[in-house]
């Protein structure tokens, strides 16, 4: 059993050591230029499939990102999935961007083996006591670690299926309107189906409007995350762009609300946790400009893909709408759930 990351052995003059599995995949990238100059990781292992192991990340990784490939990562070695190694190398959090086939795998393994896990893939989401942790949302969910057995045991907590974030974040201020029911419509980028992901000909100058499994995951993920029991009814559709998760939503309140009401929950949203390296300061940004939010915004925000953007907002009938755009790889995968982590270190590490 790895020393498990807890309170006593924290060392304020040190970063913790993190280990990133999936690190060349498309969310993978995300961790690797958010984390290698994080104020409290240090990002001390990376893996990738068994074909790279040995292999300089700069020359392995096909880089997709509009920013510049870091300097400080191009000659990491990717290494192997080596517990021993793990631990003799201090590692405490592991973050996965792994497939969920390879996840469901390696998880276990790492949990077993007292590592704090932070996953953005889906096999645990549904599991008893496994918080799908979005800190503006479901903070209160945080402590479910406990129950999984921290602080003896290693536990995980994974991050929503990216459109899924972006709707929670926008709605969980409004829960307190009383959601009766939401309809949902995704414009979902290319990148969200990851690296390589979906071939050139099928996607360029076309649209897909099916993605397999997305419908299910955003109707069960976002009653966990809210803990409402309302039923969402969502179309998800790919479109050819490269990064940002568009969303069209009419949502019916059990109370009499005026726009002004929701523009105001929005503007006083927040993490719940005060001072998260990785939290916005406004984590929903309203722009009343009737054709905004726009893909092109996505890398938007400081943290650069953090902010969830929403507008269009307006009313027809009993309904009301409105438009919102999340960072798929940024908010919507890697930054969330290194927001997570620092949420978990925030709670229980230093407070
Ligand atoms: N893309 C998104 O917008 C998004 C959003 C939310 C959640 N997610 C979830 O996040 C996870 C990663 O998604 P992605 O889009 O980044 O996928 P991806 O582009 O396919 O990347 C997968 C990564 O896993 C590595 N890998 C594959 N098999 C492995 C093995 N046996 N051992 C160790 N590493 C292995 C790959 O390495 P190689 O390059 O060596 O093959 C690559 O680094 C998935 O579970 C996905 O559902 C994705």
């Amino acid at each position: 059993m790895s020393k498990v990351l807890r309170k006593e052995e924290f060392r304020r003059d040190k970063k913790i050591k993190a280990a990133l599995f999936g690190a060349t995949g498309a969310v993978g990238q995300v961790f690797m230029w958010m984390l290698h100059d994080h104020p409290w990781f240090e990002l001390t292992r990376v893996v990738a499939s068994e074909s790279r192991e040995g292999k300089d990340y700069g020359s392995e990784v096909h880089w997709i990102l509009p920013q510049e490939i870091p300097e400080e990562i191009l000659s990491l070695e990717i290494a192997s999935f080596n517990i021993e190694e793990m631990r003799e190398q201090g590692i405490q959090i592991v973050f996965s961007a792994l497939p969920n086939h390879i996840a469901e795998k390696i998880e276990p393994q790492l949990i077993e083996a007292g590592f704090a896990v932070f996953s953005n893939a889906s096999h645990y989401r549904y599991s008893e006591h496994v918080p799908i942790l979005i800190p503006e949302a479901n903070m209160d969910q945080l402590n479910w670690i406990e129950k999984q057995g921290y602080p003896e045991k290693g536990f995980i907590i994974t991050n929503a299926n990216c459109s899924t974030t972006g709707l929670a974040v926008a709605m969980a201020p409004l829960r307190k309107f009383g959601i009766k029911d939401v309809i949902v419509s995704t414009y979902q980028s290319v990148s969200g189906a990851g690296h390589p992901g979906l071939s050139a000909l099928d996607i360029t100058g076309n649209v897909v409007p099916f993605i397999g499994g997305e419908e299910e995951k955003m109707r069960k993920e976002f009653k966990k995350i809210l803990s409402v029991d309302v039923d969402i009814h969502p179309f998800c559709v790919r479109v050819p762009v490269m990064f940002g998760h568009l969303e069209t939503v009419w949502v019916e309140f059990e109370q009499d609300v005026e726009l002004g009401d929701i523009i105001k929950a929005w503007a006083e949203c927040s993490s719940g946790v005060d001072h998260l390296p990785s939290t916005p300061a406004k984590p929903i940004i309203y722009e009343d400009q009737n054709d905004l939010p726009q893909i092109k915004m996505a890398f938007y925000g400081d943290p650069e893909g953090m902010v969830v953007y929403t507008g269009r907002l307006k009313r027809q009938g009993n309904r009301i709408g409105f438009s919102l755009l999340v960072n798929n790889v940024v908010k919507g995968a890697a930054g969330g759930s290194i927001q997570n982590a620092e949420a978990f270190v925030a709670k229980y590490i230093d407070k």
